[in-house]
């Protein structure tokens, strides 16, 4: 499967991010990359549901939430509606992973778990019937512009072993200092999407296509 760029739009300029998100569309983002920080679960404040909502009409691409707020379940239901496709959370977000997969699920919604670079591959093992999609950081999570962190790559692989075996449609996507070096270095250990921030916005709107195609090493 070819691998889908999703560019975080942490990266962009927060004071036309209509205008950003519609650029990095036409540039060819397959998933808009939505981080979402409460100054508690990470040590960052960025936008919330209200925000999302008013870029919902700027594009048609699926928009890939990342949820890094706690407790996550109360706010659940308001970024369905504000237009996400895709939620993922952090189970250190909540005690009860389960139920707040069941629950986005319930929503409609296509469902993530996030893996922080300690968290162990085996926080999924009993939820695989309820994912759509894992979510690999490579970095702690709050910042855009850190440096990948390599010990994720054999976690990419093992992942990819996983989700093979287990024959689900799983998502294995990437988050944290991927750039034209470390991309194909992610696909090579499995992963099939790619979140990028510094590596899309870098340069202005007139690089954008060619930030996203040297991510997919064209
Ligand atoms: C970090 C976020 C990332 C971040 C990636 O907490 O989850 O999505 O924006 O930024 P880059 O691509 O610059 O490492
Ligand atoms: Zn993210």
């Amino acid at each position: 499967m070819a691998v889908r760029i999703a560019p975080s739009i942490l990266s962009a300029d927060f004071a036309i991010l209509g205008e950003e998100v519609r650029a990095i569309d036409a540039a060819g983002a397959d998933w808009i990359h939505i981080d979402v920080m409460d100054g508690h679960f990470v040590p960052n404040i960025t936008i919330g549901p209200g925000v999302i909502k008013a870029l919902r009409p700027h594009t048609a691409k699926p928009f890939d939430v990342h949820l890094m707020i706690a407790p996550v379940d109360p706010m659940l239901q308001a970024f369905a509606e504000a237009g996400a496709d895709c939620i993922s959370v952090h189970p250190e977000s909540g005690p009860h992973l389960h139920r707040t997969l069941q629950t986005i699920k319930a929503l409609g919604k296509r469902a993530g778990v996030v893996l922080n670079p300690a968290t162990p591959i085996e926080a999924i093992d009993h939820v695989m019937d309820l994912i759509d999609l894992v979510l690999v950081m490579s970095v702690n999570p709050g910042f855009g512009g850190q440096k990948f962190i390599e010990s994720q790559l054999a976690k990419i692989a093992t992942l990819r072993q996983r989700i093979d075996a287990s024959g689900r449609a799983i998502d294995l996507e990437v988050d944290g200092g991927i750039d034209r070096d470390t991309a194909p270095r992610a696909i090579v250990a499995g992963a099939d999407a790619l979140v990028a921030g510094t590596a899309t916005f870098t340069g202005g709107p007139s690089h954008y296509a060619a930030n996203i195609a040297a991510l997919r090493g064209r």
